[in-house]
């Protein structure tokens, strides 16, 4: 198939890039190279012709014409800009929109440039895939949709509770109590029927993103699988910004001899899924969406299923690294949630998806591999 990437210059669209090729599709990316995302400059396979700039590059940095057998079709462009995403729809079967504003971000000046980027550069490829009658879409979301994600008391059962207070996370209290009676609560795993309950800006997008191409899918008769990814890690990932994952931020901190430093008490669960494991999900994907249903979007939970505390991550990686031992600081982000673990088993019965990376082979791989930018 001829597969659309966009986003494919970032660490996961660099691995889903990979993937699709080792399977004989051609592939074209659409990539605006973001500053904020590509800090140190284009990655080293990007042609020497590919800009830095947010806007597209005039003409765009394309290495050759339509897509071939075998090799990759790069262009610089932004999927908010209308002309450069008709054109790069040309000829396309299947889009794996992978590009968007990433992390938590500086503060809320990021405000605009995340709507735009998830959102609005969304807006812009559904309908130019509308005008062109394309109607397979599989899309990068997240897991930051579910905000707290499910919770058990041994009272009420299973509730939601809200944001946790600024005053309680200052005074150390971290885990958020039953919303109907203040008792401590049990973590479980979220499924992709739970109520999408964003918390923080970045969130808020990845919502839109679905909900815009959920809209789209009833008008259009199109086809969507959205893959909620848990906490991506792996080879590629970019080095520490604000928009870094803490993977990332704990890998890099080894590397300048500095102990990771743990946020909160490191009690957070999370599930960390190695980035080849999220790459075979999108290749699973792009073969499945022609079947998904039509006029929907079928959302699949993407973890390794293997729920990890940050702070066990950190001294996984310090241990394998040989570095210093993590050190908990106390620290926290306001849009940050407690515990989040993802249950995967719609991916694995319906698509027949399987992680394949166990967690602690991973981390033990990426405390020594490349970062990006690094
Ligand atoms: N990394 C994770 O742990 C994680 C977890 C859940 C979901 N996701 C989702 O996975 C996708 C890929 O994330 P990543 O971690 O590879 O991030 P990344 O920053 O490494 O890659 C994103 C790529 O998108 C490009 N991009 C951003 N805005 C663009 C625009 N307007 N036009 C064209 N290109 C644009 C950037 O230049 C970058 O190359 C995103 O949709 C993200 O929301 C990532």
């Amino acid at each position: 198939m001829n597969v659309l990437v966009t986003g494919g210059a970032g660490f996961i669209g660099s691995a889903v890039v990979r993937r699709l090729r080792a399977q004989g599709h051609h592939v074209r990316i659409l990539d605006a190279l973001l500053p904020a995302a590509h800090p140190a400059g284009p990655p080293e396979h990007w042609p020497a012709s590919g800009s830095r700039s947010a806007r597209p590059a005039e003409p765009p940095a394309v290495r050759a014409g339509p897509p071939y057998a075998g090799d990759v079709e790069f262009r610089v462009g932004d999927v908010r800009d209308v002309q450069a995403v008709e054109d790069a729809l040309d000829g396309i079967d299947v889009v794996c929109h992978q590009a968007a504003m990433v992390g938590l971000g500086v503060d809320l000046d990021d405000a605009p440039d995340y709507v735009g980027c998830n959102d609005l550069g969304t807006a812009v490829l559904l309908s130019a895939m509308a005008r062109r009658g394309l109607k397979r879409l599989v899309l990068a979301g997240s897991m930051v949709v579910y905000g707290e994600g499910r919770y058990e008391c041994g009272l009420h059962g299973d509730v939601a509770p809200g944001p946790r207070t600024k005053a309680d996370l200052d005074s150390g209290m971290f885990e958020p109590p039953c919303p109907a009676c203040g008792a401590p609560l049990r973590p479980g795993l979220v499924g992709e029927d739970a109520p999408l309950d964003p918390r923080n800006v970045y969130a808020a997008s990845k919502v839109a993103q679905e909900h815009l191409a959920s809209a789209w899918a009833r008008a259009s008769g199109g086809r969507v699988i959205a893959l909620r990814y848990h906490n991506v890690y792996g080879p590629g990932m970019p080095k520490d910004t604000p928009y870094a994952g803490v993977a990332s931020l704990f890998r890099s901190a080894l590397a300048r001899g500095e102990a990771p430093r743990v946020f909160e008490d490191g009690g957070q669960r999370r599930d960390f899924v190695h980035v080849d494991d999220v790459a075979d999900a999108n290749t699973t994907a792009v073969a499945a969406v022609a079947e998904a249903p039509e006029g929907a979007v079928r959302a699949y939970n993407v973890g390794s299923g293997e729920p990890h505390t940050v702070g066990e991550m950190a001294s996984a990686l310090a241990a394998a690294h040989g570095g210093p031992a993590p050190l908990v600081t106390g620290e926290y982000r306001l849009g940050d949630v407690r515990h989040i673990t993802a249950d995967s088993s719609r991916l694995r019965d319906e698509l027949g998806w399987r992680p394949g990376v166990p967690f602690a082979e991973g981390m033990r791989a990426f405390a020594r591999e490349p970062l990006r930018g690094g």
